[in-house]
């Protein structure tokens, strides 16, 4: 009886004791453009090492890019962690993330250090994934409709209302597009193509994979999507399936940056120099999330979309990355062609 006293009272000491070694380590706030399982998962696992408590918080690549130039003067996140590369950029360009160089940039692939130096070390790839479609060909079957296998199919009538793709204000993967079809086309015939497109899309979700997701759930037929996101929904057990532009098509390059004034600037270059190790890149594979990881070493899990197999445009990230045409290019759509009635 008086053991079990004792336990009792000793007890919250213990527990006082260990919170206080948590402080003592400090903390972290996340933002974070993947999705939330990854995030989590992410966070976890850098705790469980370091002993820092992280606080995740999910948002979409534009939404966190606003909400770090609101909150520049009093920045209350550390370290943004994914989404699309060009809103990392953009935020570099503004002066909105700190230069960090780590340890670990030339154990990465090519693509992901010119991230960092076209940013002047303001960033980083961590991931690659290819821009295309996602379709649900039981759905497509069932109302006899081919599924599409090139930009050019996305204007056909047969596809009317049964597109989705994200609002390009919010999210980073619609901007991939917009700018995908600009390089493609040249700017004015791709706005004369978004705007046809605009017949057949029946919403413009926030989140990058709100279409998909659709897709997925059978509310569309078909979605713009990263084609790795589609991968995530099969394995989900829905029915999802993916094609690839025969045009030829975009892609990101995920990308990480330290906010600029941060708090907690040690612990956020601490997660920096973890998040690029080829065991914290295995973890979106863990979460059934098949970006190519971006660290030399790091395995490409047998679900990945191969990017080497795909026809992609040589994307122009500085150009597309600059603030002044990012801002442009989104301020053109929606004036453009999200107001069009459909
Ligand atoms: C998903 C994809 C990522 C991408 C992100 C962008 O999580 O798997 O590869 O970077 O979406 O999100 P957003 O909402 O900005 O389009």
């Amino acid at each position: 009886m008086l053991h079990r006293i004792l336990q009792a009272a000793l007890l919250p000491a213990v527990l006082l004791a260990s919170a206080g070694a948590a402080r003592a380590q400090g903390s972290l706030n996340l933002y974070c453009s993947v999705q939330v399982e990854w995030c989590q998962a992410a966070a976890n696992a850098f705790q469980r090492e370091s002993g820092i408590r992280v606080s995740v918080s999910q948002k979409g690549s534009g939404e966190v890019l606003a909400q770090i130039r609101a909150e520049a003067q009093n920045p209350r996140g550390d370290l943004w962690f994914g989404g699309t590369g060009d809103p990392h950029l953009q935020a570099a360009e503004e002066n909105l993330s700190a230069e960090y160089r780590s340890a670990a940039l030339d154990q990465l692939h090519d693509w992901a250090q010119k991230q960092a130096r076209d940013s002047r070390y303001r960033t980083v790839g961590i991931y690659a994934g290819a821009l295309g479609f996602g379709f649900n060909p039981e759905l497509l079957a069932r109302r006899n409709i081919a599924p599409p296998a090139c930009w050019k199919d996305l204007l056909d009538a047969r596809f009317r209302n049964e597109i989705q793709m994200a609002n390009p204000q919010s999210s980073g993967t619609a901007y991939v597009m917009i700018a995908t079809i600009v390089q493609i086309m040249g700017e004015d015939p791709a706005f004369e193509y978004l705007k046809a497109l605009h017949r057949n899309i029946n919403a413009y979700p926030r989140s990058g994979t709100g279409p998909i997701k659709s897709v997925a759930r059978g509310e569309t037929g078909v979605s713009i999507s990263f084609v790795h996101d589609a991968v995530t929904e099969r394995l989900g057990g829905f029915p999802v399936s993916s094609a690839l532009p025969c045009e030829g098509t975009g892609y990101e390059v995920g990308s990480m940056s330290i906010i600029r004034g941060a708090r907690n600037l040690r612990n956020a270059q601490r997660f920096y120099d973890w998040a690029l190790t080829p065991a914290a890149q295995a973890l979106g594979a863990e979460t059934k999330q098949f970006q190519t990881p971006s660290n030399r070493a790091a395995p490409v899990p047998p679900e990945a979309p191969q990017m080497s197999q795909i026809r992609l445009i040589d994307y122009d990230f500085a150009r597309y990355g600059a603030s002044a045409e990012r801002r442009r290019l989104i301020e053109r759509w929606d004036r453009e062609v999200n107001a069009l009635p459909r």
